[in-house]
């Protein structure tokens, strides 16, 4: 299967002997605060901008990622997804800066985006915000996020999500785990009315013969990140995936690997892959920039999955493959 701007052809059936590949690339940071007025600065936000006046600014580079786009661009990648922290404080500026990265990528049919925390660092408009990403972020069956222009940003992600986009034999599940979380706090919540939901989307007859990834910004996994950075209500999550499991789960955040499992109950466990940012100019492993290529296939009704891990060689200008993973 190659890349296709088709959105028809690529939410054919699954392949029997054929593979799917996906990418996803994480917390890009992309954009600047040079245009970040004194006003827009009065609230938490200020936090935000400090950190990345004294320390981000150096720590994320757009010419990066956009090497990861280019590189992406020469391997028959069938659909792409972004797990959040595309922006540092969610000002409206750097929603239009991000904006022409994702034009970059490809179509809003072929690139899944789902909001992180540094993208609601406060509350904000819709209208201000989320909207510049709107054809992103909604799934197969939305056209417009309900009362978008209505609502405030969180209301609105809360509308939104969860969804799902179906690419080839893949049924992408997104979250939302951002609130307005509290100041020096970076922690994720999924709203009650996002769990109900997820719970019957999950029964859904339609995805049953599907691949099911589900794309989450924060961590699932217990303690991977500080108390101030976690996801405050995981069980709840755990609970939800009893009955109906998902296949995948991938997440962003923790700007560093991770690949685990996630318990679910004592016999079933579901495979846990945690992305790096792909535009960190770290050189030290485990922070080094990546980009991540899944493939799936099927056969005798038993779904194999496996990733390659794409980290950035700053002496090369480029990123190099790992072995192939088994999922
Ligand atoms: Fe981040
Ligand atoms: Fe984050």
């Amino acid at each position: 299967m190659t890349n296709n701007s088709n959105h028809d052809t690529t939410k054919k059936g699954a392949h029997a002997n054929e593979s799917f590949r996906f990418a996803q690339l994480s917390d890009p940071h992309l954009s600047h605060l040079k245009n970040a007025s004194a006003l827009e600065l009065f609230n938490k936000r200020i936090l935000g901008y400090l950190s990345w006046l004294k320390r981000r600014r150096n720590s994320h580079k757009r010419e990066i990622a956009e090497i990861a786009i280019a590189q992406l661009k020469q391997q028959q990648i069938d659909h792409y997804v972004v797990t959040g922290d595309l922006t540092h404080i969610g000002l409206e500026d750097e929603f239009k800066q991000v904006a022409s990265w994702l034009e970059q990528i490809s179509s809003a049919d072929n690139v899944t985006v789902i909001p992180g925390n540094h993208d609601l660092y406060v509350n904000t408009r819709w209208e201000h915000s989320f909207h510049h990403w709107q054809p992103y972020m909604l799934g197969d069956d939305m056209t417009e996020p309900g009362e978008a222009l209505e609502q405030d940003a969180l209301n609105t992600l809360n509308n939104v999500y969860p969804h799902v986009r179906i690419r080839g034999p893949v049924a992408f599940i997104s979250l939302s785990s951002v609130f307005a979380a509290p100041w020096f706090r970076a922690t994720g919540k999924i709203s009650s009315a996002q769990i109900s939901k997820l719970k019957i989307l999950l029964k859904d007859p339609k995805l049953a013969s599907l691949c099911k990834v589900l794309l989450i910004h924060h961590p699932v996994s217990k303690h991977h990140v500080k108390a101030r950075k976690e996801l405050i209500n995981q069980e709840e999550l755990i609970d939800a995936l009893i009955d109906t499991p998902v296949e995948l789960i991938l997440h962003g955040h923790a700007h560093s690997r991770f690949h685990d499992r996630l318990q679910i109950d004592e016999e079933r466990s579901i495979p846990v892959v945690g992305a790096a940012s792909c535009s960190s100019v770290s050189q030290a492993q485990p922070y080094r920039a990546q980009y991540l290529v899944f493939e799936v296939r099927q056969s005798d009704k038993q779904w194999h999955l496996s990733y390659q891990d794409f980290a950035y060689d700053a002496k090369q200008g480029l990123f190099v493959n790992s072995k192939r993973t088994a999922l």
